[in-house]
């Protein structure tokens, strides 16, 4: 018999079918056996009835034990009470590979031991559903930019040089020189805007971030638009139509998993332009404002985000950071020297920043300048400064990591279950 994928049962109703999966749970009733199998496409409850198989068959059932691998055979049947809407009348079961002492039972266990576990861990129920929402994300974000035009230029991984400061390279010999894994991809899309005109990359970036929060990951994957002559308002705009088509995505194509995450759908329903826009400086005063401790000139670490984002349905947009506490290629304001021409997206419900973005710094005194003044080595950013000697053009793009944008939508605290298999400070196993 060919094998029927539990994704597709509904197509089989009171058919023959085989299922070919693992045991996810087992439940004994006297002469019937409940058993939920899972072949990754889903988990569909199978009924087992001493009348119904032969003594080998219900023998068989008797050894199950949990992620055992089988092959089972049987009727399927539509009924309003299963969950799923259906379920299977088992007429013969065959185990492939058995499985004893499977570490993640039904309790509780502790962060530290699923993390060890995770290899096992992604066969769950809740980590399935997130990395399925991932898995659709992922292709939302390229659906996005390949409907728009934009060229799909992949970014090198390891780097001659820094793109978001020296304090979270990684560092790697390359034969004999130094080379580190990279941040971001942005430099590298700068050139490519100028000879495809609207560009992404999106890939793994490398940061060796010393804290241990609940919203970094050491390798994350992060997608970079780029566009040639697109400002710090077409750069907004554009962040916010493709947050709005992401999540438009998810609850179109995610509510299964949705529903397994419990998540409340409403805090997604809600997502529509235009985002609210604060400026940096009214970022501080709205802060102070309310009795929280921050001065100009600082970062926003996870309460500030929290604040910020309090009372709105939606992304935050904070934009025009003081010059100095940002990346060396930011555009300065004209209207002010002192500030960048940059934009982040603050996620509502305390999801932190998901899009950094900014306007390029197009001038080659500026951006030469700059480059001094970063203490960043000139040798190894001549061939970005060409992107300024050749045609130089007002250009803009954002960076949003992938792993936040998940955690978000799923509504899952902690990022390290939004990618298969983490990289945390203290953490390279498995
Ligand atoms: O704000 P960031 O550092 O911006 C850049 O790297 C720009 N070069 C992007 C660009 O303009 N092309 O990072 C962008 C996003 C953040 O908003 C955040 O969502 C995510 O990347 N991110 C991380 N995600 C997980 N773990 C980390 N350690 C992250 N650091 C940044
Ligand atoms: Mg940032």
């Amino acid at each position: 018999m060919t094998q029927t994928y539990i994704s597709d049962i509904a197509e089989k109703a009171g058919q023959e079918v085989e299922l070919r999966g693992w045991l996810y749970h087992l439940r004994s009733s006297g002469k019937l056996k409940f058993l939920q199998v899972r072949d990754g496409t889903g988990i569909i409850q199978c009924v087992m009835s001493r009348k119904d198989v032969s003594e080998a068959t219900w023998q068989a059932g008797e050894a199950l034990t949990q992620e055992t691998s089988i092959i089972v055979q049987g009727k399927v049947n539509k009924d309003d009470r299963a969950p799923g809407g259906y379920e299977i009348w088992l007429s013969d079961l065959q185990i492939i590979g058995t499985s004893v002492d499977y570490p993640i039972t039904p309790k509780e266990h502790g962060d530290a031991f699923l993390l060890d576990h995770r290899h096992l861990w992604i066969r769950s129920r809740r980590q399935h559903a997130i990395l399925r929402v991932r898995h659709h994300v992922i292709r939302a974000i390229r659906d996005f930019f390949d409907e728009r035009g934009f060229t799909m230029l992949d970014a090198p991984i390891f780097t001659p040089s820094a793109a978001e400061g020296t304090t979270t390279l990684f560092e790697t010999d390359y034969f004999g020189d130094k080379a580190y894994l990279s941040q971001s991809g942005q430099l590298y899309m700068e050139p490519g805007c100028a000879a495809f005109g609207k560009v992404y990359c999106f890939g793994p970036t490398f940061r060796a971030e010393k804290s241990k929060t609940r919203k970094h990951l050491t390798e994350f994957w992060m997608v970079e638009p780029e566009v040639a002559f697109m400002d710090l308002e077409g750069c907004i705009e554009l962040g916010e139509d493709f947050i709005c088509f992401i999540v438009g995505r998810a609850l179109e194509r995610c509510k299964p998993q949705l529903e397994v995450l419990e998540r409340d759908l409403s805090k997604l329903e809600s997502i529509k332009k235009p985002f609210p826009r604060i400026r940096y400086d009214e970022a501080v005063k709205l802060l102070n404002d309310k009795g929280i401790d921050f001065e100009y000139g600082e970062d926003f670490g996870a309460p500030h985000e929290e604040a910020l984002v309090e009372g709105y349905d939606r992304p935050v947009v904070v934009h025009r950071f003081p010059a100095d506490i940002k990346a060396f290629y930011m555009k300065t304001d004209p209207e002010n020297p002192k500030l960048s021409l940059s934009a982040d997206f603050i996620a509502p419900e305390g999801y932190g920043e998901i899009i950094g973005g900014s306007q390029r710094e197009d001038d080659l005194k500026v951006i030469e300048q700059k480059i001094r003044s970063h203490n960043l080595p000139r040798e190894a950013f001549e061939w970005y400064l060409d992107v300024r000697r050749y045609g130089t053009f007002p250009h803009s793009g954002f960076g949003l990591g992938l792993e936040r944008t998940v955690s978000w939508i799923c509504g899952i605290r902690h990022i390290r279950e939004t990618i298969p298999f983490p990289r945390l400070m203290h953490r390279l196993k498995p």
